[in-house]
């Protein structure tokens, strides 16, 4: 794998070589959308300028000891000034989505007054992406909180975050609408609310267990914000719907929400248990998010798991949130075990929630079954998870991505759309040490994302999931949050100590022949 091997037509070859994996050939893979994706923070730099305020972001990283490199966003990869010629590498690799984030502080500064300024910076943008052909997919909030809301008590403040959110989307669907048509309200909240407001690995950087630190000592405040989400997400849909009908300016616009989920996996697939536990984590780590935007309120095993410390909906955001999505974003990298034994979760753990199977009310029978219904066999997920990359957490786990998309359709429906928002790769000899020319040579890249296209489009083509693209995480390398500069998931490496210049690595022009096979072929 890390020498950029596959397995096709009974042979191992070089994913460089095969560019396509045969399924993607086939006629029901015909309109198949490939992008890539960045976020605000991540590449555009320019934090002080065209009027932007600071955000929870700015913040975090200027405050020593919290990010280990000292790296902050302050520059970034300078897309702020350099986005025509990112847009230029956009037109070449061929992809016809891109999917990027708005900075809610570069439009309102202190989250609520208009930027008229950081408006224009945006319309400039998707004015270019649509002469180029390309459709922007777009997030709301891709972690960058205007630090003067945060200092009104952030997420952690529903009465006065679900309005200042709804109003910032309202605003954003009407200026943009007629440009934008395809929304994301947040991008993997199981992120910024459990790693930034559990762990404190993130910004604002609190941290709820005992075990590890002082503040917190339960799971009350990432719980009780994830609530404030999920009602701000349904009121900023509401707010979309009322501009998405015919003549309204936001006409035709379609909005849904990015989550994230490492497959769980029984570790031991003949023991009931362990089945048990697998489940349990796809609800309580995906099923909290995406059961409420179906099905109008959270999983029944996490209400009972969590007791009084997951506030319920009422009436009315049960109503606002069932159907509030019409596409289902997935980010998926890797996938996990679960065993009985660790279904009492740790904060080390991010399995985050107190409970185990034995509190689950005697529901145990019925998971199971759920469980194995839903990965349509009684063997277990296929190839859960295969080799370690660099990153510490990132598995390449292929089988993960298609078990995962049938996972979700099983549950939500199988004509349920879900786009791949992203998965992607942090090389292996990437770092900035190494000969260039080797740095450049990301086969390791190639095969990984050979490998989930082929899930995704077989998940598409055999199974009959409505999986309508494939985005891949990301265009440029980038700040990667609590880990700076120093992970490259780009497929254009940046130089950070060379003027920025950006430099297409190998898969880069492997995407490029992949998307021209796939148009030439449909
Ligand atoms: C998820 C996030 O959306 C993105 O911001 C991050 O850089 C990638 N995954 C890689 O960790």
């Amino acid at each position: 794998f890390a020498s950029g091997l596959v397995f096709v037509d009974g042979r191992c070859q070089r994913a460089a070589d095969v560019v396509s994996p045969p399924e993607l050939l086939d006629a029901s893979a015909a309109g198949f959308a490939f992008g890539v994706a960045t976020s605000a923070y991540q590449v555009e730099g320019g934090v002080r300028e065209g009027g932007r305020g600071p955000s929870i972001w700015d913040t975090f990283s200027h405050t020593p000891g919290r990010i280990p490199s000292g790296d902050t966003g302050d520059v970034a990869c300078d897309h702020f000034h350099r986005f025509e010629e990112d847009f230029a590498l956009l037109a070449a690799l061929g992809v016809s989505t891109y999917r990027m984030s708005i900075a809610w502080p570069r439009v309102m500064p202190d989250g609520r007054a208009i930027n008229r300024e950081g408006l224009r910076f945006y319309h400039a943008l998707f004015d270019r992406l649509l002469e180029l052909g390309i459709e922007p997919l777009v997030t709301l909030y891709h972690w960058d909180l205007p630090q003067a809301l945060e200092d009104e008590g952030g997420w952690r403040n529903k009465s006065m975050i679900v309005p200042a959110f709804s109003r910032y989307a309202a605003a954003m669907f009407t200026e943009f609408g007629p440009k934008v048509k395809v929304w994301t309200t947040f991008n993997e909240p199981a992120t910024f609310v459990f790693i930034a407001s559990d762990l404190g690995i993130h910004a604002p950087g609190r941290c709820s267990h005992r075990e590890i630190c002082a503040e917190g000592d339960s799971l009350r405040e990432p719980l009780l914000i994830a609530h404030s989400v999920l009602v701000a997400h349904a009121h900023a849909v509401a707010a979309l719907r009322e501009q998405s009908g015919a003549g309204g300016t936001c006409e035709r616009c379609r909005v849904g929400m990015v989550n994230c989920i490492k497959l769980a996996a029984p570790m031991n697939a003949s023991r009931d248990a362990d089945w048990q536990a697998a489940q349990w984590r796809m609800e309580s780590e995906l099923g909290i998010w995406t059961d409420p935007l179906y099905f109008g309120d959270y999983p029944r095993s996490v209400v009972l798991a969590s007791g009084d410390l997951l506030p319920p909906f009422s009436a009315e955001e049960r109503s606002l949130l069932k159907g509030s999505a019409d596409y289902f974003g997935l980010n998926l990298y890797t996938a996990q075990f679960a065993a009985a034994r660790f279904s009492r979760p740790n904060a080390a753990d991010m399995g985050v929630m107190a409970t185990s199977s034995a509190e689950l009310n005697g529901e145990e029978g019925d998971l199971i079954a759920q469980w194995r219904e839903t990965t349509g066999a009684a063997a277990g997920p296929r190839e859960p998870v295969g080799e370690p990359g660099p990153t510490g957490w990132l598995f390449a786990a292929p089988g993960a991505l298609r078990t995962t998309l049938n996972w979700v359709a099983q549950r939500y429906g199988q004509r349920t759309e879900v786009i791949v928002t992203e998965a992607g790769w942090a090389g292996m000899r990437e770092s900035s040490e190494l000969p260039l020319r080797i740095a450049l040579d990301d086969q390791d890249r190639i095969a990984f994302l050979f490998e989930y296209v082929r899930a995704a489009v077989q998940a598409r083509v055999v199974d009959g999931v409505n999986v309508s693209g494939f985005v891949i995480w990301s265009l440029l390398d980038n700040f990667e949050w609590n880990n700076g500069f120093g992970q490259r998931f780009g497929l254009v490496r940046v130089q950070y100590d060379d003027g920025l210049r950006r430099l297409p690595k190998a898969s880069f022009s492997w995407l490029q022949r992949l998307i021209s096979n796939a148009t030439a072929q449909h």
